[in-house]
């Protein structure tokens, strides 16, 4: 491992601010801004001291990202340059003389067209800034630079792995020593070692006669590790990457993990956040994955649209989230230069990630992009000529596409459709070979869906918020009954910020099944409510529970994401009544909604408009017993300030979220109540965006930049309730 230096601190940002990275060169307000504002260069420039150790060997800085166009400069000279946003460089340092140096990175927001993702429209923003951190690394001379490792044979009783090592050799020394590999399990401890003399740049390791393995999966995330020690005349270089034993195959019938068929049920991740754009380093990058994980229970995310944070992906490993990765862009394919860039992409994010465990799938179109032979002919064979063991896939949504990837994955907007008129009824999801047009099935995937077809705030009516829901359960009930469509991902897990062209005009796509703070809509719960019961009760009402939010009044028909067995619903002193699953329109699902309508509550019961609205409560059973209630309040006022911080011990320099919720009498979130509050922050910490904030749809969120150890209090009020106080330890 080269010995990595924390380079984040005291950057001058345009000659005039001191900052810490990550850093987003513009601060955005949460939605109406001219996008335009940071489409500029901006620089960053840092004073340095050398060290006398950096004369044994190699020196030089790792730039995880730059956003984008990136030039680094050494006091004045240019010493290295990235144009990719979203992939990792370095500027070698090494044989500077002793003393003070100034580096200097000029970055360009603009969006240069002659880079992917750009050249025309895109529904997303590139926030630009150093927006990722910056190591100093100093290594010997000779020095590991990247490791390639698989496990061939997973199935097999013995397990092996093997790895292809690359050796970093600037000053060209004669290649000598020895490598040494050993692997380690979870807890450290040693189960195989190998070794082999140095004669070259790669050098190949392998162990065999494993025993004893964990094979990885979305239930047993087991990750192993591989430490290097390369011994050469030029010094000690060591190196430790985790990884993990797992088979993946797509067929025609689907996904198979271990051989074990599973079927993919996602969602598309922005790495954007409000405010800060995508400057929120680990902590933020871990919480999404986590979010996804064990609040919306899905078990894949894609990456659209462009390779993410290592911190997002190794918390994916850890989790045993399945992801697909795929490289920038969106629709528009450039010239010649720029496909040359692209093909660079695909080489740049399968060397980057390559020992991710999590990742199943790379894709290697350009997002939506129609058919090009000669362009996609190269990024696929680049991606195989890597990686032999995971099978390319390239996002469209035209039919009869030329399939030159090994899975076939279509963004089907299909529900929806029938609004624009022509013959086709409501239809969740195209048959793959109507899409594909080709005469035989081949492994396919559903990779959008939702999105723009039906936008949906949080603050939108209860009415359109259920059909929001029913389309999302629709296209995975879709899904889980075709046998060829190995799984769906809907577009998308969190809103975002986008282009003028696209969203409500606020600068938003409302496509999220959470709003930007990650806070759930209700078809957050179409998704997490798939989820098996033993891992976690889900039973959400899609319903703001009042007489007249609906048109002509009442809650029903009042849909139930659950994956309980059966529902209790009272109403005022009504008799009880039990509701089980929806089998019947939704057949596939793992866990169809309780959907509640006249047939099991008559108008009287429920009462129609003019008549008094009464308290309610739902009860969900498991196996016959009661395992979660809800209460619905007739008479719902602001009754608590609920202030929720993601965690309280933090790091020194890490992104917290809070939520912030006003509450009824039962625990419901208000939903309409647009009344401020205000946030009142002491310690080291920065407050990323306005200190008053509206509630949206009865919560809103902020993020807190940690600016070093310390206690941070944060105290939110609002005019008709107590205040509240929540306190945090960075260290
Ligand atoms: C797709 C596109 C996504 C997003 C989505 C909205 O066409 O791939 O990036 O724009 O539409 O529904």
């Amino acid at each position: 491992m080269p010995v990595t230096t924390d380079f984040n601190d005291n950057w001058l940002f345009e000659g005039r601010d001191t900052v810490r990275l990550p850093h987003t060169a513009v601060e955005l307000p949460y939605s109406y801004f001219d996008e335009t504002c940071y489409q500029r260069e901006y620089s960053y420039e840092k004073t340095f001291t050398t060290d006398p150790d950096w004369a044994a060997g190699e020196v030089w800085l790792r730039f995880d990202a730059a956003m984008a166009d990136a030039r680094v400069f050494l006091d004045g000279t240019e010493i290295a340059s990235h144009r990719d946003g979203y992939t990792p460089f370095s500027a070698r340092l090494t044989g500077i003389s002793a003393g003070t140096h100034k580096i200097k990175v000029v970055i360009d927001g603009s969006e240069n067209p002659e880079i992917p993702p750009f050249g025309h429209v895109i529904d997303y923003l590139t926030y630009a800034g150093l927006y990722r951190e910056v190591w100093l690394d100093t290594a010997p001379a000779l020095h590991i630079a990247n490791v390639k490792v698989e496990t061939p044979e997973v199935m097999a009783e013995a397990k092996r792995v093997t790895a292809t090592v690359h050796l970093d050799n600037p000053q060209n020394f004669a290649y000598g020593g020895d490598l040494t590999g050993e692997v380690l399990d979870g807890a450290g401890k040693v189960l195989a070692s190998a070794k082999a003399v140095v004669d070259g740049a790669e050098v190949a390791l392998s162990f065999d006669g494993l025993t004893g393995i964990t094979l990885w999966s979305p239930t047993t995330p087991a990750l192993y590790s591989l430490r290097l020690t390369l011994t050469s005349p030029s010094g000690t270089d060591s190196r430790d990457t985790r990884f993990g034993f797992r088979e993946i195959a797509f067929t025609d019938k689907g996904f198979h993990l271990n051989g074990q068929h599973i079927k993919l049920r996602g969602l598309n991740r922005h790495q954007s956040f409000p405010h800060a754009g995508y400057a929120l380093g680990r902590a933020a990058q871990i919480k999404d994955a986590e979010i996804l994980k064990h609040e919306l229970r899905v078990n894949m995310v894609r990456t659209s649209h462009y390779p993410q944070s290592k911190y997002f992906l190794d918390r994916c490993d850890e989790l045993g989230l399945l992801v697909f990765e795929e490289i920038p862009g969106w629709q528009h394919i450039g010239g010649l230069q720029w496909q040359d860039e692209s093909v660079m992409n695909v080489a740049r994010m399968i060397t980057r990630d390559w020992n991710h465990p999590s990742i199943v799938i790379w894709g290697v179109r350009i997002n939506e992009s129609g058919d090009n032979h000669d362009f996609y002919t190269r990024t696929n064979a680049l991606a195989r000529e890597l990686d032999a063991t995971r099978p390319t896939g390239g996002v469209r949504y035209i039919t009869d596409s030329e399939l030159l990837e090994d899975v076939y994955t279509m963004n089907d907007f299909i529900l929806g459709n029938e609004e624009l008129g022509g013959n086709r009824p409501r239809t969740p999801l195209r048959p793959q070979q109507e899409v594909t047009g080709l005469p035989h099935t081949v492994p396919y995937m559903i990779t959008e869906f939702g999105g723009h077809m039906y936008p949906t705030k949080s603050t939108d009516q209860e009415q359109r918020q259920a059909e929001h829901v029913t389309r999302h359960l629709e296209v995975l009930n879709a899904m889980y009954g075709d046998p060829n469509i190995a799984g769906a991902i809907g577009w998308c897990a969190f809103d975002y910020n986008t282009h003028k062209d696209f969203g409500s005009g606020d600068r938003l796509c409302h496509h999220g099944v959470m709003d930007m703070y990650r806070e759930p809509k209700f078809a957050a719960y179409a998704y997490a409510s798939q989820g098996d019961p033993e891992e976690g009760i889900v039973m959400e009402p899609v319903t703001f529970w009042a007489r007249g939010e609906r048109n002509i009044g009442g809650v029903l028909p009042l849909i139930i994401l659950t994956n309980c067995d059966e529902l209790e619903l009272t109403y005022g002193n009504f008799p009880p009544k039990r509701v089980k699953p929806d089998r019947e329109n939704y057949p596939h699902l793992p866990h169809p909604p309780v959907v509640l309508d006249n047939r099991s509550f008559t108008p009287e019961e429920l009462g129609v408009w003019g008549m008094k609205w009464e308290r309610g409560s739902i009860t969900g059973y498991v196996n016959g017993n009661p395992v979660a209630t809800k209460h619905y309040v007739d008479n719902a006022l602001p009754t608590k300030l609920q202030v929720v911080p993601d965690a309280t011990a933090i790091g020194a320099h890490d992104a917290v979220r809070i939520m912030v919720r006003v509450l009824d009498q039962a625990g419901n979130k208000l939903p309409f109540l647009p009344e401020p509050v205000t946030l009142l922050v002491t310690g080291p910490a920065y407050r990323f965006g306005p200190a008053t904030i509206p509630l949206r749809a009865g919560s809103t969120g902020v993020w807190l930049q940690a600016t070093g150890a310390g206690e941070i209090t944060v105290t939110v009020s609002h005019d008709r309730l107590d205040s509240t106080t929540v306190r945090l330890t960075a260290s």
